[in-house]
């Protein structure tokens, strides 16, 4: 069965504890968090003390999707922050140093990769071993509510044997303009990322629905 993680990008920020509570309540397995640096991608959004905070009243895990310039600076701070999986994006930093976050992550938490729609998957043929999860992004990443990106499909193929033929165990989420209609594409996805589809509309329907 697949695993659900609502995008609070897409949630009323002004009541987070709220909107956190109904989404687990509604059956979500996990809490994505989008965090923006203005650099990385065109946006801004959240940092390290609202994700602490979340933490707080979070009942379920958190699933923190870094979409920041040289994450190794701030990998500590999101872990001591209550990330439970921490993703870093593969054309954040230098090849080495994307390597050493991995493995500092894995040292805590569970580790996350991903990759931007331009970027190609077999350049992560040798960190997929460091990865608890891979992360395929299905949107250009920087913002809720953009069209799911159908030729990034194959990227999940991809993944999806890699991992059969390395014998590996990372998970394969995926993220962006997921919705019903889209869903069909994803059968080979473990965690599915929805922010819009969810947050408009009846959260325990709209997370069964797709699951
Ligand atoms: C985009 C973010 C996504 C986004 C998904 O940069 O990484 O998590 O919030 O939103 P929807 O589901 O609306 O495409
Ligand atoms: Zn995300």
């Amino acid at each position: 069965m697949k695993k659900i993680a609502p995008s609070i990008l897409a949630a009323d920020f002004a009541n987070l504890e709220k909107e956190i509570k109904a989404v687990a309540l509604a059956g979500a397995d996990y809490l994505h968090v989008d965090v923006m640096d203005g650099h990385f991608v065109p946006n801004l959004t959240i940092g390290i003390p609202v994700v602490e905070a979340i933490k707080k009243v979070s009942p379920i895990p958190l699933d923190v999707h870094l979409m920041i310039d040289q994450p190794e600076k701030y990998i500590d701070a999101f872990l001591n922050a209550g990330s439970d999986i921490l993703t870093i994006h593969f054309e954040s930093s230098s090849l080495q140093k994307i390597k050493e976050s991995l493995t500092k992550i894995r040292s805590r938490a569970k580790s996350g990769l991903t990759l931007k729609p331009g970027t190609d998957v077999t350049n992560l043929t040798s960190l997929l071993p460091l990865c608890d999860l891979v992360l395929v992004m299905t949107v250009e990443p920087g913002f809720g509510g953009q069209s799911f990106m159908q030729d990034q499909v194959k990227k999940i193929e991809w993944l999806f044997e890699q991992r059969r033929q390395l014998k590996l165990n990372f998970l394969i989420e995926v993220d962006g303009g997921v919705n019903l209609e889209t869903r069909k594409y994803l059968d080979q996805a473990d965690i599915l990322v929805a922010g819009s589809y969810i947050f408009k509309g009846n959260y325990a329907e709209k997370i069964q629905s797709i699951r």
